[in-house]
């Protein structure tokens, strides 16, 4: 029984140094399992005589029962420092600011075409779509546009190649937005009130013209339809896109697809390297328009001795640098982030009419 002391003791020791789980498991096992240390001991107890037995079966008993503790309360305690060191490492500033993510902004060519759009469906115009990559039909030839025209010389229209031998008609990139007028009188025929915004192409480049721009087309055909609609239209356009009303010139104009036809300007200036709308004595060409020509009727279909009325094409970049006062065009399209982000829209500023554009 002597030996039953430094036995409690070198255990209880052990059990108190344990570095983890795992060391906890293996002095378990050597001191309670089937061939442990204490186990063993107990063994011996059958052999003992009846009075010894008394004596060594509670001590060995309690002295089970006191590592299996030791043991247990090892176990909790590795737990705890775990847990712990795992709070520690996972520590977190829940005060600290947050981390800023950048949104992406609208931009003002998306954001004006929403413009004209709402302003337009306002006034009972439906939107109306074509092609970019277009024939030399429907951007030339149905509008009126004979094949001498400067309009369709090689340095101001993209053509699309073809391999030699191929002696097709090549297409072009349309040119201007107009073509969607012969589509969509060709597809509804008459009466018709559209407007077909979209990317246009012409080798051009300098602060107000890039190879690529956009513009806007619009067209309203029916039996008594007259150029006083067509400044009516406008004006009222230019009075909501503006948010006032400004200063206007019709110029008499010439388009082969237009008879008579019209361009438009608005006064602006462009002092301090930005562009301000109503004020200054420059004009900025916006538009062209007129009564649609009955050779463009008729190449659509439409019969120009019962149907008649006006079209207009819209720069819609030159009226987001008008509004907005961007002063040079190029810059809509170089995707420079510093520009996006200071002319850019916020995605949930929707345009709508009633609420002011
Ligand atoms: N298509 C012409 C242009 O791009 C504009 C225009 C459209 C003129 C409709 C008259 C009528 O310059």
């Amino acid at each position: 029984m002597d030996g039953l002391n430094d036995l409690r003791g070198g255990w209880l020791e052990r059990i108190a140094e344990a570095a983890d789980e795992a060391a906890l498991e293996e002095l378990r096992v050597a001191a309670l399992g089937k061939k442990g240390e204490i186990s063993l001991k107990m063994r011996e107890l059958g052999r003992m005589t009846p009075e010894e037995r008394q004596v060594a079966g509670p001590a060995l008993n309690a002295l089970k029962d006191e590592v299996n503790s030791a043991l247990a309360a090892k176990k909790a305690a590795l737990g705890d420092a775990a847990l712990e060191a795992r709070l520690r490492g996972e520590w977190l500033d829940v005060t600290l600011p947050g981390r800023h993510r950048r949104v992406g902004t609208i931009h003002p060519v998306s954001q004006v075409m929403e413009e004209v759009t709402a302003i337009f469906a306002d006034m009972g115009f439906a939107v109306a779509e074509g092609p970019q990559i277009e024939t030399d039909w429907y951007n030339f030839d149905a509008l009126n546009i004979p094949g001498h025209h400067p309009a369709r010389a090689e340095m101001d229209t993209f053509y699309t190649h073809r391999a030699p031998g191929d002696n097709r008609p090549p297409h072009v990139l349309r040119t201007h937005t107009s073509p969607v007028q012969i589509r969509h009188m060709e597809a509804h025929g008459a009466p018709v009130r559209v407007i077909a915004p979209g990317r246009v192409y012409r080798a051009d480049y300098d602060q107000t013209h890039t190879p690529m721009f956009h513009q806007v087309e619009g067209l309203a055909i029916d039996r008594d339809i007259s150029m006083a609609n067509l400044k009516w239209v406008l004006e009222e356009f230019f009075t909501a896109y503006f948010g006032t009303s400004v200063k206007t010139r019709f110029r008499a104009s010439h388009f082969p697809f237009t008879e008579p036809s019209a361009e438009v300007d608005i006064q602006c200036s462009w002092e301090g390297g930005t562009v301000k709308v109503g004020e200054g004595d420059d004009w900025l060409e916006v538009l062209g328009s007129g009564m649609v020509h009955p050779h463009v009727l008729r190449s659509a279909g439409v019969d120009p001795d019962e149907w008649q009325g006006f079209a207009f094409g819209m720069g819609i970049d030159r009226i987001a640098m008008l509004k907005y006062g961007i002063p040079d065009l190029r810059a809509f399209f170089d995707s420079d982030l510093r520009w996006l982000r200071h002319y850019g829209f916020a995605a949930l500023e929707v345009p709508a009419v009633h609420s002011g554009v």
